[in-house]
């Protein structure tokens, strides 16, 4: 049903740029950052993980494209690195075009992830997912993903 397919440089910048963009307006929103600091401290975090850019070592970026029609439906970011003398299967990020939701392409995706991270020898995939992101924790419960690890926070002000 689709094929992953390495994004190129300008490919890569753009999609940066859009998650640069979303982490500001997200954190502003939830009160984490300030409105005039977010979009420096998001720049900051994302250059902090991706040091090398599009080429950042463990890390692929790809563009998900159906199969049958050629079409470029979203993208997905993840990394596959040895550590402790396991595979870490990481799956950073997966986006899909708004007018090609609910068509089961997220499913597809994380099917072949799973399927590249058995074949590479990884005993689990994981993944890190908001707390208030109903669709992405509806689909990924769907996939058999459990909490592992928890973050917690309490509102000492009312968010901006
Ligand atoms: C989350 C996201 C990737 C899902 O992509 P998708 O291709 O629409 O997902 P699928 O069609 O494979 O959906 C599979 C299942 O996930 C759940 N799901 C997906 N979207 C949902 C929604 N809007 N509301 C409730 N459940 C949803 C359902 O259980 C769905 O199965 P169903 O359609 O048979 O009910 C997509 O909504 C998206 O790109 N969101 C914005 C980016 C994002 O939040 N990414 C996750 C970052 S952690």
């Amino acid at each position: 049903m689709i094929r992953l397919e390495e994004m190129g440089r300008e490919e890569f910048e753009a999609s940066l740029r859009a998650a640069v963009a979303r982490r500001t307006q997200e954190q502003v929103e939830r009160g984490v950052w300030s409105a005039s600091d977010a979009g420096e401290a998001s720049r900051r975090e994302f250059a902090q993980l991706f040091p090398d850019g599009g080429e950042t070592p463990h890390f692929r970026f790809c563009r998900v494209v159906d199969a049958a029609s050629g079409h470029r439906v979203g993208e997905t970011w993840y990394s596959v690195e040895t550590k402790g003398g396991k595979v870490q299967f990481w799956v950073h990020w997966i986006w899909i075009e708004p007018p090609d939701r609910r068509l089961g392409y997220a499913t597809a995706v994380l099917e072949q992830l799973e399927r590249e991270a058995t074949e590479r020898g990884a005993d689990r995939m994981g993944l890190f997912v908001a707390s208030d992101n109903t669709e992405a924790l509806a689909l990924y419960t769907k996939l058999g993903f459990n909490t592992t690890n928890m973050r917690m926070a309490k509102r000492l002000r009312p968010a901006p």
